[in-house]
């Protein structure tokens, strides 16, 4: 109509608020690790958060997890490996590879390697704390990540009991001040059962590790699927895994055909 003076309203979006609360530093972040991928997530993940990294064998699965918490070592922190798959000898020897001396920064009290079984976590969630709990408040612990949590899924046939299990796991993650991640192993493109769906659901954020044959090679990708209150890219991100340097993702998104990528 013409001549009427539309007034439009500021109306503040909850991102707006967000965003607000993370410049006065309500919301801290908590640098990744991985080369770029910090400038796609707003600068990391949230601290106390619980982040879940899904992708199938051979993606760099524990290498991420590994990296994220020698950046915290970086940082003065004291971290924790929960492996329930790991041989610790033969892990350890390949993690030197990237130049983490894992032996000596057990010994010197900053890593800590605690073996555990899918079983463990069952007990641990039904007696609560256990022996995760004494390390983590114990020793101060900051970061945690357990590689992988895809074993701890299958443990029920139950979908129900499964539920419950997976939010007390999350809900004794939160009571502690740690950023977690969580592994699952699961590859996006051939396995779309999602059993991890309520994990997934669950975490604060989920990130996509991908391995696929783009013309005659195959090449890795990642994908932030989601990351709760952060403004994060949608794009596909090839990524590198090299002795020198760990993982790095492209500076760039994926510019490539996307026709490999057809998840759920
Ligand atoms: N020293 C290395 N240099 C380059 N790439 C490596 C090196 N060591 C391992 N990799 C790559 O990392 C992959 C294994 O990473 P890993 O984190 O163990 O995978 P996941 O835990 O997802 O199964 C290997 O298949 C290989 O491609
Ligand atoms: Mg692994």
């Amino acid at each position: 109509m013409a001549g009427k003076k539309v007034v439009k309203k500021k109306v503040k979006s909850v991102s707006v608020k967000y965003k607000s609360l993370k410049s006065k530093g309500v919301v801290k972040k908590v640098p990744s690790g991985i080369r770029n991928l910090d400038k796609i997530i707003e600068g990391g993940f949230e601290k106390n958060s619980t982040n879940l990294i899904v992708g199938g064998s051979g993606t760099g699965k524990s290498i991420f997890a590994i990296q994220f918490l020698m950046d915290g070592i970086k940082r003065g922190e004291n971290v924790l490996y929960v492996a329930f798959e790991e041989e610790k000898a033969g892990f350890y020897a390949n993690m030197l590879e990237f130049g983490w001396d894992l032996n000596k920064l057990e010994k010197s009290g900053k890593f800590f390697f605690l073996p555990y079984t899918p079983d463990k976590i069952r007990t641990l969630l039904e007696e609560g704390g256990g022996d995760i709990e004494t390390i983590v408040l114990n020793k101060k612990i900051q970061r945690i990540a357990m590689d992988s949590i895809t074993t701890f899924v299958m443990l029920f046939d139950d979908d129900v009991e499964m539920r419950e299990k997976t939010l007390a796991l999350f809900s004794l993650l939160r009571s502690w001040t740690c950023t977690s991640l969580l592994i699952y192993e699961r590859d996006p493109l051939i396995d779309k059962k999602r059993s991890s769906r309520v994990l997934e659901f669950e975490a604060d954020s989920l990130i996509f590790l991908y391995f696929t044959r783009i013309k005659r090679k195959r090449e890795r990708f990642l994908e932030v699927y989601k990351m709760r209150g952060t403004d994060h890219s949608t794009d596909m991100f090839s990524y590198n895994i090299r002795a020198a340097s760990g993982i790095s993702i492209s500076s760039k998104p994926y510019s490539g055909n996307l026709d490999n990528f057809k998840t759920v």
